[in-house]
């Protein structure tokens, strides 16, 4: 493809891109594990790396190599038929979490939007339809997944959202149990709130949702958009609680940046999804199954799960080291690789600095930085990471950013 210099872009984007995002005024043009280069050649530490799709880093060549070989036999091939690919990925996916059946989608969303509508249909057979989510929670932007998410800012000029659907305060057992009745068909949360500011369930609140789910005959759904595929040290982040769902949606770090979604549900649960109740044209494409399969591999053979731990334990403890050091982080949080470091203001100064000085994080709600690493990320790249961040912080707190 033509090269392309930052202003050239920029004017391009501004002519014929839709503008929904606000874009930082830097493009990415190449990716190699947790390093990213820029259209002027500058090379970043990349603490986001796919905003949490690429847990194995930059084109792993694992990666590379599995779309390159699928891409040269087959790419697409709808679903009236069978492929390989897709079912070699239902079978990694089914052992590595709870057993049970996969669907396969595109994106996040569209994992909710299946898990939603697979709770409705089988509350459909019992008389049940009302949905249970948490406030805090992001669930990503189809109609069904902002209905579901408890946030009123992406609610915002897009009412009326889809009915049924009640929001609880987060890890309140007494507000859920209030919620939960005969008519709920389903409460859905995330283990850790990502988007929400990295809120951490409670393990009690987590064993209390499972058991109000079984009292009331309800299903339990976690959205591992995020916190699956080894993110929080498990493979999934339900293992490190031990209390399983009926169902999970997946997407993110699954495809190792090449797009692709999926719901997980116990068999039984599986059944009600019937011929002609959903569909997805490119859903279980088997290019992007190939990717996720090699995905699944890549952390198998590279123990990526292990590495990944000793990452997240060499980063909390830098963590923790800045926040006794520094008075404006409020507080370190997160589990794995999935880490949140509020701050008591300037979460947006800090970001910047970041990016200024080619270190790539992200900031949620204003005030807490996240980092979301690679689970092989080396570990002086790790730190010096890090440093940039701690002078960030450092600036932050002496009022000079
Ligand atoms: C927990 C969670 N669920 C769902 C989504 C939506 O995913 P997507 O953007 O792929 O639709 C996200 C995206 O950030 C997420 O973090």
């Amino acid at each position: 493809m033509e090269e392309y210099d930052f202003d050239q872009i920029q004017q391009q984007f501004s002519n014929y891109v839709i503008g929904n995002y606000a874009r930082e005024p830097v493009a990415f043009v190449r990716g190699d594990g947790s390093q990213i280069w820029d259209s002027e050649g500058r090379q970043y530490i990349d603490l986001m790396p796919g905003w949490g799709t690429t847990t194995i880093g930059h084109c792993h060549p694992a990666v590379v190599s599995a779309i390159r070989e699928q891409s040269a036999r087959l790419i697409h091939i709808d679903n009236t038929f069978y492929n390989i690919p897709q079912g070699v990925l239902a079978e990694h996916l089914s052992k590595k979490a709870f057993g049970g059946k996969c669907f396969f989608c595109n994106s996040g969303a569209e994992a909710i939007e299946t898990s939603l509508k697979l709770a409705r249909l089988w509350g459909e057979e019992r008389g049940k339809s009302d949905i249970v989510t948490m406030e805090g929670s992001f669930h990503g932007r189809t109609f069904g997944a902002i209905s579901a998410t408890g946030q009123e800012k992406y609610h915002t000029g897009y009412v009326p959202l889809l009915p049924g659907i009640k929001h609880v305060p987060f890890n309140d057992d007494v507000a859920l149990e209030q919620a939960v009745d005969e008519k709920t068909c389903a409460v859905l949360l995330e283990l850790i709130q990502g988007e929400g500011g990295v809120n951490l369930v409670d393990i009690d609140y987590l064993k209390t949702a499972r058991e109000i789910c079984n009292e009331k005959g309800a299903l339990l759904l976690f959205d591992e958009v995020q916190t699956g595929m080894g993110r929080t040290g498990e493979w999934f982040g339900y293992q490190n609680y031990n209390i399983e769902p009926d169902i999970m949606a997946l997407a993110k770090a699954l495809g190792g940046g090449f797009p692709i979604g999926a719901v997980t549900a116990g068999a039984e649960v599986a059944e009600s999804l019937r011929p002609g109740t959903h569909a997805a044209t490119f859903g279980g494409n088997p290019l992007a199954c190939a990717a996720a399969t090699a995905v699944f591999e890549t952390i198998e053979d590279e123990n990526l799960i292990a590495s990944g731990r000793e990452i997240s334990t060499l980063a909390f403890e830098r963590l923790q080291m800045m926040k006794d050091k520094y008075e404006i982080i409020r507080e370190v949080r997160g589990k794995g690789l999935m880490i949140g470091i509020e701050l008591r203001d300037q979460g947006k100064e800090v970001f910047e600095y970041c990016l200024h000085n080619l270190v790539r994080v992200n900031c949620t709600h204003e005030t807490v930085v996240r980092l979301l690493p690679a689970m092989n990320i080396p570990l002086d790249m790790l730190h010096k990471g890090l440093d940039i961040l701690a002078a960030g912080i450092a600036k932050a707190q002496n009022g000079t950013l």
